[in-house]
């Protein structure tokens, strides 16, 4: 299977899902993009050879479709099998979505259904919830709303701010998405919980 990454930022969830694309893995890494020329994860994936691409959102002000047919035409140019959000920041119109409907992956840094959108980790702390963590789910045109593929959590602990907790849930996104997409590309769509 042929998997493109899109990234906002950092990239640290992409990293880890390139590194597992190896050996006998059913899926390889074919393109890595972002909406931000600047975003740091662009080098990364430059240092392990993944072809990138990026198209600024900036660039197309207001003109949220255009931004997506410049992106699209990166991404098409690849033929990816699977669609992997990675940190990835802009909402897609759910013109994009339809086009990898039933192909294309978030991770999602709550519980969900809990918490959908942004500053999830303050919005629990705020709750007085005993456990945080992430979320791996399908893409549907509803905001973090799609079918659930992996999750994973952690306790919440006294004292955690948003960056203490934001901090001990990452260490588990980058151990869930690897996971969730090895069975997604191999066609196994079952929950797996962490
Ligand atoms: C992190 O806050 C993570 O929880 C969420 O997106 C942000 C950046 O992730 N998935 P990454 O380091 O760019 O993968």
């Amino acid at each position: 299977k042929r998997v493109a990454i899109l990234i906002s930022g950092g990239g640290s969830n992409m990293v880890r899902l390139v590194e597992s694309m190896t050996g006998d893995h059913p899926a390889r890494a074919v393109l890595v993009a972002s909406n931000d020329p600047a975003a740091s994860g662009l080098d990364k994936a430059r240092a392990m050879s993944v072809p990138v691409a990026a198209v600024s959102h900036r660039a197309f002000k207001g003109d949220r479709a255009g931004f997506e047919a410049a992106l699209l035409q990166h991404i098409n140019a690849t033929a990816p099998d699977i669609l992997c959000l990675a940190g990835f920041m802009r909402v897609l119109t759910p013109a994009f979505v339809q086009r990898f409907e039933g192909r294309m992956l978030n991770i999602h840094p709550s519980l969900l259904p809990k918490y959908p959108g942004l500053h999830t980790h303050q919005r629990a702390l705020e709750a007085g919830d005993a456990e945080a963590g992430c979320t791996v789910h399908e893409v549907t045109p509803v905001l973090d709303d799609g079918p659930i593929l992996g999750q994973a959590r952690v306790p919440v602990l006294a004292g955690d701010t948003a960056d203490t907790l934001a901090a001990r849930v990452l260490v588990q996104e980058h151990r869930l998405y690897p996971a969730v997409l090895r069975r997604y590309a191999a066609g196994d769509r079952s929950l797996l919980t962490l």
